[in-house]
């Protein structure tokens, strides 16, 4: 395998995410095996003791309720040991306070990955962006260990989480009523059905006063809010 091979393999979009072992600061997991039956975001981050990266997992720590009530566990990865993780969360713990957040203690597992097995399996090294830290990769992951949205950033760039819940709640609501979600789509928001297949359904359409049809390809149809949050986070 030469290393183009080596570092841009990478799995895609419906792909089952590849399998691995790993220790974390929460112990050794088995992955996605100890998942099932959870959403899974799994993220890589470029270096611990580094500034974006702090703010990042604050954020993220800070949320992780939330997305727990979304039926979503976090993983998180960077190519350092273990040791390290560790005393980069125990000095976010005792020493950071940023934006409101102040003792702020990461309870997920991040994963140690001296030896970049896992980043080179998720593809989370990007040469031309730096070839020994892992960018910003973002992996959401089915209860059935598929593969149902990445979102890449680089290094300079920390994250939107309030993005990172929303893809988490979109895929739900799509799976859940089977429509799919347009632009900036939040719940309570208009959702979009699957686009007329015949001519006859592109007629219906245009005359269903359910649907609000800009064109016959193009309709919506109301979905409440309330319905939306209780369907997906009544599931925990
Ligand atoms: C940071 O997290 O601050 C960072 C890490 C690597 C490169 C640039 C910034």
């Amino acid at each position: 395998m030469n290393q183009d091979q080596e570092f841009f393999s990478m799995p895609r979009i419906g792909d089952a995410a590849p399998e691995f072992k790993a220790v974390t600061t929460q112990g050794d997991i088995n992955f996605p095996a100890d998942y099932k039956g959870d959403w899974v975001i799994l993220f890589s981050h470029p270096a611990d003791f580094t500034p974006v990266c702090t703010s990042e997992f604050m954020t993220f720590a800070t949320m992780q309720d939330q997305f727990a009530e979304a039926n979503c566990k976090l993983v998180g990865l960077s190519i350092d040991g273990l040791y390290s993780h560790i005393a980069w969360l125990r000095s976010i713990k005792e020493k950071i306070e940023y934006k409101g957040m102040k003792e702020v203690e990461v309870t997920f597992p991040l994963i140690e990955d001296i030896s970049m097995n896992v980043a080179k399996k998720y593809g989370m090294i990007q040469p031309n962006e730096d070839t020994t830290k892992a960018v910003r990769a973002v992996f959401f992951i089915d209860p059935k260990g598929i593969i149902r949205a990445i979102i890449y950033y680089p290094l300079s760039l920390g994250r939107n989480f309030d993005e990172l819940y929303r893809v988490i709640i979109a895929l739900q609501a799509a799976d859940e009523f089977g429509i799919a979600t347009p632009a900036d789509w939040q719940p309570g928001d208009d959702v979009i059905i699957g686009p007329a297949g015949s001519c006859g359904t592109a007629k219906d359409r245009m005359e269903d006063q359910e649907l609000d049809c800009k064109e016959w390809y193009f309709c919506t149809k109301k979905l409440d809010k309330d319905l939306v949050l209780d369907t997906i986070l009544k599931k925990k």
